[in-house]
């Protein structure tokens, strides 16, 4: 694990943070032997002096796409492809908008318009309204449905007064590191890894359904991760209205079944198998191949089980190490610790919906992680992301 002789472009865009980067290069450089180079954008100039990190990293900081006394035009380019790690800290909203929509108007953003997502991080540091903005999340996303990694600010006391308490803190700087040695590092290198996400949907007639309120967002962030960390990833997505990740290979799924089989299809090629989907565990027992008159609509309804998928593959699971999630709403130890031996599963994740920050759909999750010798890991509430990240450190 490290970052030796590694060629850093530090990108600085203008978020009160910056003061904190001259501490983070000084790690960069002489506990990781890191050779860093800055470009800083207009506004960060507003902040603080390119002397400073010129000073801090022996090279030249570099702001401007048009130098006067330049004479080969491509050579900022260039050193984006020489460089193993692109990190841009503190990152604004607004340099997230840019990339997010293929904005190249100064030089940092024309640089990341040509770096490679899988090597270029953005820590995020901003206001918390700026953070919970419905455009920037938008925006956020499809970096992150794109292939780009993002390091989520931390909750505390925001910059002033007057913004008080709140999510937008740029991440400590161990946690800053700890993301570029994961890059690095590429631990789930040569591993498959096979995940589930999404709800299912069993049909009563061609229009009408039972599913649960489930979104996929678990299971793309837990794809996210997977890829983030070097593996290779195939995703079985039930029906969700959010855009699957266009750089993993994802199956769309409707029904319980159409995933069992997907799944089973994918087993004996995976080395680590996540069933976060909400599979639907009630069908009913017929289903009309066209939509039922209202004046036919039957009084009541018959139900049966459908196959519990994580049962199956507890039978016949060779050398996979196989995590399920359950969603329990009381006695949610007991229950799941049942649930981890009768589907021999290495891990089980808990969610309890009723709980603040838990429920379908949202960004965030509050779970409990029980091993296979059931230890109890209470996680404190994160975004799923975070969640993502935590799962697979638990697993490599
Ligand atoms: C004092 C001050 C602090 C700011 N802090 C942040 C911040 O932490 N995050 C952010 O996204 N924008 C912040 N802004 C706004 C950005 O500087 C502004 O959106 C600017 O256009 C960003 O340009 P850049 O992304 O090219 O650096 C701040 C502005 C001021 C005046």
């Amino acid at each position: 694990m490290n970052l030796n002789n590694k060629k850093v472009l530090l990108g600085l865009t203008g978020g009160i943070a910056i003061y904190k980067i001259a501490s983070l290069i000084r790690h960069l450089i002489n506990d990781h032997n890191c050779d860093v180079r800055v470009i800083m954008t207009k506004s960060a100039q507003e902040f603080m002096t390119p002397l400073i990190f010129e000073t801090f990293t022996g090279n030249k900081v570099l702001t401007d796409m048009f130098e006067k006394d330049r004479i080969v035009s491509t050579r900022h380019i260039d050193l984006v492809s020489q460089s193993d790690i692109f990190l841009v800290a503190p990152a604004t909203a607004n340099i997230i908008g840019k990339v997010a929509n293929g904005i190249a108007d100064d030089l940092l953003s024309t640089m990341l318009m040509t770096s490679k997502p899988e090597n270029t991080f953005f820590a995020l540091a901003m206001n918390k309204n700026m953070y919970h903005n419905s455009f920037f999340t938008k925006n956020k996303e499809s970096l992150i449905n794109n292939g780009y990694n993002i390091i989520e600010p931390e909750k505390g006391k925001l910059a002033t007064n007057i913004e008080g308490e709140g999510i937008g803190r740029l991440a400590s700087e161990s946690v800053i590191i700890s993301n570029l040695l994961s890059m690095s590092d590429k631990p789930l290198k040569d591993k498959n890894i096979l995940i589930t996400g999404g709800p299912t949907r069993e049909y009563l007639d061609s229009v009408r359904f039972i599913s649960n309120p489930s979104t996929g967002k678990m299971g793309i962030a837990l794809a996210n991760s997977a890829k983030k960390h070097g593996g290779n990833v195939k995703l079985i997505l039930g029906p969700t209205s959010i855009l699957p990740p266009k750089n993993i290979d994802t199956t769309s799924v409707i029904s319980s079944e159409n995933m069992r089989k997907a799944v089973l299809e994918k087993f004996d090629w995976a080395d680590i198998v996540i069933m976060s989907a909400a599979v639907e565990d009630l069908k009913p027992t017929t289903k009309e191949s066209i939509k039922i008159k209202k004046s036919n609509i039957p009084k009541t309804l018959n139900f049966t089980t459908t196959k519990d998928i994580l049962l199956e593959l507890g039978k016949i699971k060779k050398n996979q190490i196989l995590v399920g999630f359950s969603v329990e709403t009381e006695n949610k130890i007991h229950n799941s610790i049942e649930k981890l031996k009768k589907k021999n599963l290495d891990y089980i994740i808990v969610n309890d919906p009723n709980e603040k920050g838990a429920a379908f759909g949202g960004d965030t999750n509050k779970t409990t992680i029980i091993t296979k010798d059931e230890k109890i890991l209470e996680k404190k509430l994160m975004t799923k992301n975070e969640l993502a990240d935590e799962i697979f450190k638990m697993l490599i």
